[in-house]
């Protein structure tokens, strides 16, 4: 018979997700009622300052600072962890879990470094573990993967998951401007993390490369082993260099699997996206992912990826979820696949942008090509350009391993002729994601 008790759920952290969320508990109380089969009852909320103002009318009884004494009161039945970060988090969701509690997470850091341990403990408990929000914000992504495209193999992945850089890059390609004031933009809408250096260092990026990892590939690939390139060095003059290029720059972040092998390589670097590619127009803090599966072909998801008001959707449709399970009876672990840890990642190979200032970019070229084809880096196209005073030449290069252009650039650096350090950058073409 269905259980028509209130089904009890704690909130652990009230930031910029969490508010939303209690708001909506307090809000759409008798539609996610109707849709779950039972009332859903807020029972508590851990905050680490309770006498902080919020704008949330909620009773003021159910605020707490001892967040392990509410998942430990054994009656929750879902524990909604928005704190971030790895600790304490893991540990709160592990004590929930073993007093019999779902977890319902957005916190990609704690999935990407704890997955495994979370996974093992949600099924030794017979609870469920769900985290839409942790990967692209209000995007159903995750529960495809795992779900609808269980039955396929999937590829390749290459997508936007980082709104904040997303929108940073954005504001420099409309304006023109640097790097710092278009951050300081993206913290003032709330997009990034309470510490951006998780975003602008792709470190936010990698640890969502690793759960899409887990849920695609099957495969464990610890956060260490995400090659990974963030946008701080992004310079008005590349944003300006890729536009005159037909490209836009992106952080872009790319699963694939080693040809012919089990290993999977994970790259999280600004690359110059032509203008053709599914990825270029995603505007703002959006995030777009594109899956490419064996017989689905290419799919596209695209959405908000960051925000508070969207990532309570993702967080709520989990939440929704688990309670419906519950109601039904099934108080098992969403299933998932055998995962295998990957035994080693490959260095990735790209075409490049290069930008090398030169005193004289007509005698320059010759030189320039010859130190770089010896050096076994190929040329597709050569392009002249100043900026600010400056003269350079852009070149596009062939297909190229990270070490041998970095070689290459250190002997065109040394040639009388070359002004400045030469830049390079990663090219997405339109025929890598169709
Ligand atoms: N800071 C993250 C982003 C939030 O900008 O994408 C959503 O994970």
């Amino acid at each position: 018979m269905m259980n028509t008790a209130p089904l009890k759920v704690a909130v652990l952290g009230c930031g910029v997700v969490g508010t939303e969320v209690v708001r909506r508990l307090h809000t759409s109380g008798p539609a996610l009622a109707g849709r779950i089969g039972a009332p859903v009852e807020l029972v508590g909320i851990a905050v680490r300052d309770t006498r902080r103002r919020r704008d949330l009318d909620v009773d003021p009884g159910l605020w707490t600072d001892d967040p392990l004494a509410l998942v430990k009161r054994g009656d929750i039945d879902i524990v909604v962890e928005l704190l971030g970060g790895t600790e304490p988090a893991r540990a709160l969701a592990v004590a929930a879990m073993e007093h019999g509690a779902g977890v319902v997470s957005a916190n990609k850091a704690l999935l990407a470094e704890h997955g495994p341990l979370l996974h093992e403990t949600a099924a030794v408990h017979g609870v469920d573990l769900l985290y839409e929000a942790s990967v692209a914000g209000a995007v159903p992504l995750l529960r495809p993967l795992r779900d609808s495209l269980g039955g396929d193999r999937i590829t390749r992945i290459v997508g936007i998951v980082n709104g904040t850089t997303n929108y940073v890059l954005d504001r420099m390609t409309e304006t023109g401007g640097g790097f710092a004031a278009a951050l300081h933009e993206a913290v003032d809408h709330g997009y990034a993390e309470a510490d951006p250096t998780a975003d602008v260092e792709g470190l936010d990026a990698a640890a969502k490369a690793v759960i899409l990892a887990s849920l695609a590939f099957h495969t464990r690939v610890p956060p260490t082993a995400v090659h990974r390139e963030g946008i701080t060095e992004v310079t008005a003059v590349d944003v300006a260099d890729a536009r005159d290029l037909g490209r836009v720059v992106k952080l872009v972040t790319v699963l694939e699997r080693a040809v012919g092998q089990d290993d999977v390589l994970l790259r999280v670097h600004p690359a110059m996206v032509a203008r053709a590619h599914p990825l270029a127009d995603v505007r703002g803090a959006d995030n777009a992912v594109l899956v490419e599966a064996a017989d689905a072909g290419p799919l596209l998801f695209r959405g908000a990826g960051a925000g508070g008001v969207p990532t309570s959707s993702a967080v709520l449709g989990d939440l929704v979820t688990a309670a419906r399970r519950r109601v039904l009876g099934h108080r098992g672990a969403a299933p998932q696949a055998a995962v295998k840890q990957t035994a080693s990642v490959a260095g990735p190979r790209s075409r490049h942008h290069l930008r090398v200032p030169v005193t004289d970019a007509a005698t320059a070229l010759d030189d320039v090509a010859a130190v770089l084809r010896s050096g076994g880096v190929g040329i597709g196209t050569v392009h002249r350009r100043r900026a600010a005073g400056q003269e350079a030449l852009v070149l596009l290069t062939k297909d190229t391993d990270d070490a041998t252009l970095r070689t290459a650039l250190e002997a065109v650096a040394a040639l009388p002729c070359v002004s400045a350090a030469p830049r390079s950058m990663r090219l997405l073409d339109a025929e890598e994601g169709r």
